[in-house]
């Protein structure tokens, strides 16, 4: 595997008191610009409050829809995915990223396969003179969802990763499923309406296992460069601190202190189909001197879904479609000639 970068095998291969001059960002991206060290109080759901009675319910769809107008982004507490399932799928990552260098790359990602496989994904596209990340990831897709025009990966190593993802991926599936159909009550729809914009079951689940390693200056390096998504909805899961969102121009942590709660944000695609009512934010994520694992789960539209304003969402006078239809596809290609992880500009935009 000459040539790819592995910052993990990096790392580990000796003591390393400094990072290679590749990793090294420009001032302005680095941590230190422009942050706050200062947790943003983006909304916790208790999502236990939709079946206490109609008060509670009428609260948590008030509650989401501001979340989604206000921040882009908000958490999910008593959510339904079990804590057990949400501790195996973190304990099988860490296991997955001991295996050694060899046991790794027998998955390693192919540009052929869609965006699966071990290394970072879109890597065929970036920039010669772009800076790196300080992470490596293991990218899969949600079999029941899949694109079945695309070629499939299943993990045998560790044994029962497999087994975990598609325990894990399904229950997250139908989380997404459940938020979007909040959203969509408290839009005054059926609770399907977003769901089918997004091709109902052919919408895809796409999971990361993303791996910080230790970093010996984390304040030059970044983890997870500047971005907004490109799906829907994100789910993400994590222990350790490093995820930030810009909030009035100024970089803010997403807080840790909620425990099992995952972190769901807004992406592209629905940014798209509310016509701009509800914000896919960028954010990124900063590394430390000890490792970090990071869970996004991103639901995104069927691959010939064309993203574009609700009617529902519009109205040709007050509230025009601000947005032409895309697919997914065309758009990712955008997005990455745009310079995807380089500019702070919204893609969307
Ligand atoms: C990402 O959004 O790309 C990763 C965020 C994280 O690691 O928390
Ligand atoms: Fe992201």
């Amino acid at each position: 595997f000459e040539g790819l970068t592995r910052v993990q095998h990096m790392v580990e291969k000796g003591v390393m008191d400094h990072v290679p001059e590749s990793f090294i960002q420009p001032p302005h991206m680095r941590s230190a610009a422009r942050s706050l060290d200062l947790d943003l109080q983006i909304p916790v759901i208790d999502m236990a409050l939709l079946t206490r009675d109609s008060q509670g319910k009428k609260q948590v769809l008030a509650d989401i829809t501001r979340a989604c107008e206000q921040y882009g982004f908000f958490q999910v507490i008593n959510h339904g995915v079990p804590e057990s399932l949400m501790d195996a799928a973190m304990a099988m990552a860490k296991k997955f990223f001991a295996l050694s260098a060899e046991e790794k790359e027998v998955y390693k990602h192919q540009a052929a396969s869609g965006a699966v496989g071990y290394g970072r994904i879109f890597e065929e596209y970036r920039k010669p003179d772009e800076v790196k990340e300080w992470l490596d990831r293991l990218t899969l897709d949600l079999s029941s969802a899949r694109d079945p025009s695309q070629s499939w990966l299943v993990i045998n190593n560790p044994p029962g990763f497999q087994e975990m993802y598609d325990e894990y991926g399904k229950a997250v599936y139908e989380l997404h499923k459940k938020l979007l159909g909040i959203i969509s009550e408290e839009l005054g729809q059926a609770p399907d309406f977003l769901y089918s914009k997004l091709g109902g079951e052919k919408a895809f689940m796409r999971t990361m296992f993303n791996y910080y390693p230790p970093c010996p200056q984390p304040e030059l390096v970044m983890g997870s460069a500047p971005h907004a998504d490109a799906c829907a909805l994100t789910i993400l899961q994590q222990q350790v601190p490093g995820l930030q969102l810009l909030h009035d121009g100024i970089w803010v942590p997403v807080p840790t202190s909620f425990d099992h709660a995952f972190v769901v944000n807004i992406g592209d695609s629905l940014q798209i189909i509310s016509n701009g009512r509800f914000k896919s934010v960028l954010h990124r994520a900063v590394v430390h001197n000890t490792s970090r694992i990071s869970i996004p789960n991103f639901l995104a539209p069927g691959v010939d879904i064309l993203m574009q304003p609700a009617v529902e969402m519009c109205d040709p006078i007050t509230n025009p479609p601000i947005y032409k239809g895309v697919t997914l596809s065309d758009f990712l290609k955008f997005v990455i000639a745009e310079g995807y992880g380089r500019s702070e500009s919204r893609a969307v935009e």
